[in-house]
């Protein structure tokens, strides 16, 4: 048995790596030819439930989606967890092209099922590997944390896509008190326009005109366009419904801020937001040894957050949380009256709907690392951690962690 640095063994039994690896490449196999066919035979796929994806961002998803399947198709053969983690990522690829595609017809459920038992018996399988050299689990995560988690990742979920149905209502973005025909203060606008070969979504960012047709300002079918800035599938509700999307937003806003209140309760009270968050002068000095080890996928599974940890997190809670909220609070006419310096603090109120507009687009980049670097970190024992609390670790315990025989 060789070492398990960065929480995946090299080597392992050959039952489960050979099943995982056949199932990952038929599951790829299987993508390539829907993506082949939906590009070259639409006709033939049609009969099959599935509508034609001439877009090029759900058939790039889906091409992706093919490609991480046979890449963990391959790797599982030398490394079970990794090769099952990266195939789990092309699951989620593909799952992501259907939404973006809206069909859902029974032959692209063909890779995502053979996909997820692949990756799967992969993951599962090397979860007991190394259970088998590593019997120690600590407890890394309080219950309020875990449970402040789950509650603010759900918020977010719903404040997203409520968001980008209030934007549409005014499909701009200005910087400066004012906003308005008779101003020339826009950074960026998305709408639709007239163009030789028919209408155009376009989105125009500092001046800089993109042709964002079936994204932004445009989208739906040739035969029935949607003249919305962002598409139905990424809003809620999926029509134009202004007052809805407020009150869902609006909703989940104090949900999202009663969460954090008791995150933050919690996490200084139990001495989690000293040691987990705030990067000491030790971080830093080992910030560039983990980037290093980040970018060679060897992940130190410690009692604490490894130094890039705590910047993204830090990030999160003593930076983006806090502009987030306090930029929406600037939007309330009533909370200007109340709290005249937050109108002075992000100058205006059109200034602070463009910082929250921005804090949003890092959530969301934020969010897709996040998701990445969990699967590849060994889902199983990241989300076991933020579920149950307990952690399976790689480096030696701190002598106060609560430990458990396993
Ligand atoms: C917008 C949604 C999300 C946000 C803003 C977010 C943010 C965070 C933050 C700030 C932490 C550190 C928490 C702490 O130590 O107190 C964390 C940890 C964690 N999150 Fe999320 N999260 C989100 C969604 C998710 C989802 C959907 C998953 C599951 C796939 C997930 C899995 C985890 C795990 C496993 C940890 C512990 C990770 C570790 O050991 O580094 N998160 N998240």
């Amino acid at each position: 048995m060789a070492t398990i640095d960065n929480g995946f063994p090299l080597e392992t039994g050959p039952a489960p790596r050979t099943a995982s690896a056949g199932l990952s490449l038929l599951a790829g196999v299987a993508a390539v030819a829907i993506v082949i066919l939906l590009v070259v035979a639409h006709d033939q796929v049609a009969t099959w439930g599935v509508e034609r994806a001439t877009d090029p961002v759900s058939l790039s998803l889906l091409a992706a989606g093919a490609v991480f399947l046979i890449l963990g198709g391959v790797i599982v053969l030398t490394r079970l967890g990794l090769g099952g983690a990266i195939a789990l990522i092309g699951v989620l690829f593909w799952l992501a092209g259907c939404i973006v595609f809206k069909s859902f017809g029974w032959v692209l459920a063909v890779p995502v099922a053979l996909g997820l038992l692949g990756s799967l018996t992969g993951l599962v399988a090397n979860d007991r590997r190394v259970s088998e050299t590593d019997s120690t689990l600590i407890y890394r995560q309080a219950g309020l944390t875990r449970l402040t988690h789950w509650v603010w990742a759900v918020a977010m979920f719903f404040l997203l896509l409520s968001g980008l149905q209030i934007f549409n209502a005014r499909p701009n973005l200005y910087v400066g008190q004012q906003s308005g025909f008779a101003f020339e203060n826009s950074i960026m606008d998305i709408y639709a326009t007239n163009g030789p070969s028919g209408p155009a979504g376009q989105t125009k960012l500092f001046g800089q005109i993109y042709n964002t047709t079936g994204v932004l300002g445009m989208s739906g079918s040739a035969a029935q366009p949607v003249f919305t800035a962002f598409p139905g599938w990424a809003t809620i509700p999926s029509y134009r419904d202004l007052g809805t999307g407020r009150v869902v937003h609006f909703f989940f806003a104090w949900i999202l801020v009663g969460a954090l209140a008791i995150w933050l309760i919690q996490a200084l009270a139990s001495g989690h937001f000293w040691r987990d968050i705030v990067l000491k002068p030790r971080d830093i000095r080992g910030l560039p040894g983990d980037i290093i080890d980040h970018i060679r996928l060897r992940f130190t599974h410690g009692r604490s957050y490894t130094p890039l940890q705590k910047v993204a997190y830090f990030g999160v809670f003593v930076i983006a949380f806090p502009l987030i909220i306090l930029t929406g609070l600037t939007m309330s006419p009533g909370m200007d009256a109340a709290w005249p310096w937050l109108l002075e603090l992000f100058g205006g109120r059109q200034t602070a709907r463009t910082i929250h507009f921005v804090t949003m687009v890092a959530f969301v980049l934020f969010f897709v690392v996040h998701i990445i670097m969990v699967v590849l970190a060994n889902p199983i024992n990241e989300l076991r951690s933020m579920i149950t609390g307990y952690y399976r670790t790689n480096v030696h315990a701190a002598p106060d962690s609560k430990t458990e025989g396993h």
